[in-house]
């Protein structure tokens, strides 16, 4: 079997990691299916009992069938490349490293970075992190959260920040009493703009025409609105692009804690492409 097709089932089977396990992701963690919620506690569920309901009689059946299932979906995906993708180049590594990881010239870029809300993936994403051989040691996940990008409060914070006049200008209008500002959310989203124009800026560099297309959602921290679209328009140009635009796609629903307090903004919470063109 090639390498790449080693690769290829490796992926399906990580894919199908939350679907034939003990555990399932919810809000910013995994919960795990073998206890079972009540009010103030978890009750563990009879061994042997639970995993016949979730999985029936045949557990290796099950298992087989969804990899089967799942590779089908990704061979599916496969009818939809472009013929120019034959050839794919697969480069791991730190998007605020890019220039010492390749060379070439890009025609176009397209990613979607994570967004200004909090949300460590690290840890609901720890178990495919490790079944898929990412991380051995703790430490190799501590090493992770700390290098990634700055937008959960596990990352670096005190990694060097650029100043940004009009983030500043919204951090004011936070509300100091707020949770999240106790938590150092204003820190953290200095942190969090700085790394996109450090990225912006490397994206820049690797694009002579095309374009550098951003999917990016909005967020909420203490009655203010987090325009992520239009402060990553701004990165943009900050970071050499010469035009900027916002293709809205879809809005975003604000949690029901934070309605009152962010009545009449609802409409900026949205997820949009975020387009910059050199
Ligand atoms: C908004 S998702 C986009 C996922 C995928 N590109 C898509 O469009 O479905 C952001 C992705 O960035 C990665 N990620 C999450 N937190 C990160 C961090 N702090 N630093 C770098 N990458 C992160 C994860 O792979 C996560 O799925």
């Amino acid at each position: 079997m090639s390498e790449r097709a080693r690769d290829f089932l490796h992926l399906c089977w990580i894919a199908i990691l939350e679907e034939v396990g003990n555990y399932y992701k919810e809000g910013n963690g995994i919960k795990y299916r073998n206890v079972q919620r009540r009010p103030g506690k978890y009750v563990a569920k009879e061994d042997g009992v639970w995993q016949r309901k979730r999985f029936g009689e045949d557990q290796e059946a099950f298992v087989l069938n969804a990899f089967v299932r799942h590779l089908g979906v990704m061979l599916a995906d496969t009818d939809l490349w472009h013929p120019n993708w034959c050839e794919p180049e697969i480069i791991r590594g730190s998007s605020l490293n890019m220039p010492s990881l390749t060379e070439s010239k890009f025609d176009s870029i397209v990613f979607s970075p994570p967004y200004a809300n909090r949300f460590d993936y690290f840890e609901s994403m720890k178990v495919e992190l490790w079944f898929g051989g990412f991380v051995k040691e703790k430490t190799d996940l501590q090493e992770l959260r700390k290098s990634s990008l700055r937008s959960h409060l596990s990352s670096d914070l005190a990694r060097d920040q650029e100043e940004f006049e009009t983030l500043e200008q919204l951090i004011e209008l936070m509300d100091r009493s707020a949770s999240s500002w106790r938590m150092g959310v204003p820190n953290l989203l200095r942190g969090y703009f700085s790394d996109i124009v450090e990225v912006l800026r490397h994206c820049r560099d690797k694009l002579d025409s095309g374009a550098c297309y951003v999917v990016v959602g909005n967020s909420a921290f203490g009655g203010m609105i987090v325009p992520s679209d239009t402060l990553t328009a701004e990165a943009g140009l900050r970071a050499g692009f010469r035009e900027a635009d916002i293709w809205v796609t879809r809005h975003l629903t604000v949690a029901p804690q934070q309605r009152a307090s962010l009545a009449g903004l609802e409409g900026f919470m949205r997820e949009s492409v975020v387009v910059l063109r050199p």
